[in-house]
């Protein structure tokens, strides 16, 4: 057997030969698909990137490459020379681009051998999400990983040139670096040359990008690597992919419309129809009241109603005790469900206990009127109010939340989006996009007894808000922006703080004092008191966005070695304990405990 090629030089990808072809002598390189041994001719499907092919191996005419064939197994890389040639009638693939033809082998080499793959390299495959980590390579060889990559490729192709046409300079900005506050925790590096020091890898360039806008350049983009520490879900990764985009002398209408036409720009590289222009929007207040999320799916309706005026005062202290106290009542309208059964019931209110109500109340609406537990500690009239705010009708089910405002807003809201997939009320293929708008600035932290940004720290306020960081910071708006596509942020952005003024009173009303400001943050207090333009950007999870694009399921099918829900590398087992010499040298011991 050869190991080397010999002579052979490869024409072309065996995936891309077609009936024009026919009569080329052609030398192909790549995998052995498959083998079928007929006793006399062998059959190979030879795969590369771009395809299969069907070669043939015919004793009679060529015994050498014949007896190649005969040693070829799944998996094997070989050359072969030989010649095109059209499909005997009646037996071409319609199914294959490559089907119309085969190439009749005169010589064979195996370049390589290979044990039997792991898991068949197939499009389908129902093989355990760790072991396709584990061999990723193999993985990466089923043609709907390589789809999915190439997408990635011709969307970031687009996205570059979209902002090169549109005067966005791509800036490198540094990796080893200094914390940025997204809100989630920081990956560490030590410095053996400063030891005890760490650097933090970026949560995003947040900070660079804003400084390149003091320092003149305007326009600028990039598409880069963010690391955050946090917990992790089929979209989200420790390591993920930003395009960034910061912009000089604008207000919030001049980012969405560039990042419109970058949408549309991605859109269109990924072969999907145009979205029409410009996206509708919907402010903050309107998304929670509506969807009871500020990430809201607008596919379909079920809206959330407010029934805290209907249920004020009212006997059943389920309701009555939390408004008391601040709180609201909040509704829904399962169009349909009232037969569903005390165990279906019960489901949803373990769920909605799961994801942090106290409880669900439930009312089945039937030809007497209100059905429920409850209904006896409400009255007639209620009852009638309540069916009628929420258009109820014989045969539906009405499921009641009654909490502080956000936490009734976002359980019922989490709840409408898993009965939408269950009941099927969502059509996946519809993209529903959406802006939403006019952030609050700020979020109290009721554990913490603290403000918190809602977005970060550097995030400009409505400028008619700003008495109310003395008065009332709860109510200040922000100059901030989501993009929503099904339910999923895509993006997020502000225009930030260009005042050092204001930044300093946004980390006073943070409870980060001018000391601390000055030590974390000192450089870019700095930097706004050397002219620093107004400014604002926004920054797409580009993972999602492909996921989006590509119809996968997790952002993990679109990244090509992604990590795992304990954020392990699978394949080259990262992360892994360091040799004892490696922490000496950054001075650092491990204590366990
Ligand atoms: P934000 O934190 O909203 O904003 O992040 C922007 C977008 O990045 C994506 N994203 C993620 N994708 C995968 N895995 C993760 N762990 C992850 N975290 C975030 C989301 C999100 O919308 N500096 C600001 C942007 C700005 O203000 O310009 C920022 O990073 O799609």
């Amino acid at each position: 057997m050869s190991a080397s090629m010999g002579c052979l030089k490869r024409t072309e990808y065996c995936g891309l030969l077609r009936s024009p072809d026919v009569g080329k002598s052609v030398v192909l390189m790549g995998w052995v698909h498959r083998r079928r041994d007929h006793g006399g001719l062998i059959f190979i499907d030879l795969r590369d990137r771009e395809g299969i092919t069907q070669t043939v191996f015919n004793p009679e005419f060529h015994p050498e490459a014949h007896e190649v064939a005969r040693r070829m197994r799944a998996e094997f890389v070989v050359a072969i020379s030989g010649r095109v040639q059209p499909r005997p009638p009646g037996t071409e693939n319609t199914l294959l681009p490559t089907g119309a033809i085969e190439v009749v082998v005169e010589e064979a080499q195996i370049l390589n051998e290979a044990k039997p793959p792991v898991f068949p390299i197939e499009e389908q495959t129902d093989v355990a999400e760790e072991i396709r980590l584990t061999y990723r390579y193999l993985d990466l060889r089923r043609p709907s990983m390589l789809h999915n990559l190439r997408l990635r490729h011709n969307a970031a192709q687009a996205a570059h040139s979209y902002l090169d046409r549109h005067g966005f300079i791509e800036v490198e900005t540094p990796m080893l670096t200094r914390s940025t506050p997204e809100g989630a925790r920081d990956y560490l590096v030590p410095s053996r040359l400063n030891p005890g020091e760490f650097y933090a890898l970026p949560q995003s360039p947040q900070l660079f990008q804003q400084l390149l806008m003091v320092a003149g350049f305007d326009r600028y983009y990039q598409i880069v690597r963010c690391f955050r520490d946090e917990d992790l879900r089929a979209d989200r990764q420790p390591e993920f992919t930003q395009i960034d985009l910061e912009m000089s002398f604008v207000d919030r209408d001049d980012v969405l419309s560039v990042t419109e036409g970058l949408v549309a720009a991605l859109f269109e590289a990924a072969g999907k129809p145009s979205l029409p222009r410009p996206f509708p929007r919907l402010t903050y207040a309107e998304a929670i009241d509506r969807f009871g999320l500020d990430a809201p799916d607008t596919r379909f309706g079920m809206e959330l109603a407010d029934l805290t005026e209907i249920l004020r005062g009212v006997e059943a202290k389920a309701f009555a005790e939390p408004i008391a106290q601040g709180g609201v009542v909040k509704g829904m309208n399962v169009k349909g469900c009232g037969a569903f059964s005390r165990t279906q019931i019960d489901g949803l209110v373990d769920y909605a206990k799961g994801v942090g109500a106290k409880g669900l109340a439930w009312f089945k609406v039937s030809a007497e009127g209100l059905q429920s537990p409850l209904a006896k500690f409400l009255g007639p009239i209620i009852l009638e109010r309540l069916a009628e705010r929420l258009k109820g009708e014989e045969g539906d089910l009405l499921l009641l939340v009654a909490d502080q405002a956000k936490t009734a807003a976002e359980t019922l809201g989490r709840l409408r989006v898993k009965l939408g997939h269950e009941l099927k009320l969502i059509d996946e293929s519809a993209l529903a996009v959406t802006w939403v708008i006019d952030f609050p600035l700020l979020e109290y932290d009721r554990e913490q007894g603290r403000w918190q940004a809602m977005h970060h720290p550097f995030t400009a306020p409505m400028d008619e808000d700003l008495p109310l960081f003395d008065a009332d910071p709860g109510r200040i708006r922000a100059k901030a922006y989501d993009l929503v596509v099904n339910g999923q942020e895509l993006g997020g952005g502000s225009i930030r703080i260009h005042r050092r003024d204001v930044q300093s009173r946004m980390f006073a009303v943070l409870g980060i004092g001018a000391d601390e400001a000055k030590a974390k943050f000192g450089f870019l207090m700095d930097a706004l008191e050397y002219g620093a333009p107004p400014h604002g950007g926004l920054a797409f999870g580009l993972d999602r966005v492909i996921a989006l694009l590509a119809g996968a399921a997790s952002i993990r099918d679109v990244i090509a070695f992604p990590k795992t829900q304990k954020a392990q590398d699978l394949m080259t087992q990262a992360p892994s304990p360091v040799d004892v010499r490696q922490l000496r040298d950054l001075q650092i011991k491990l204590d366990p405990d």
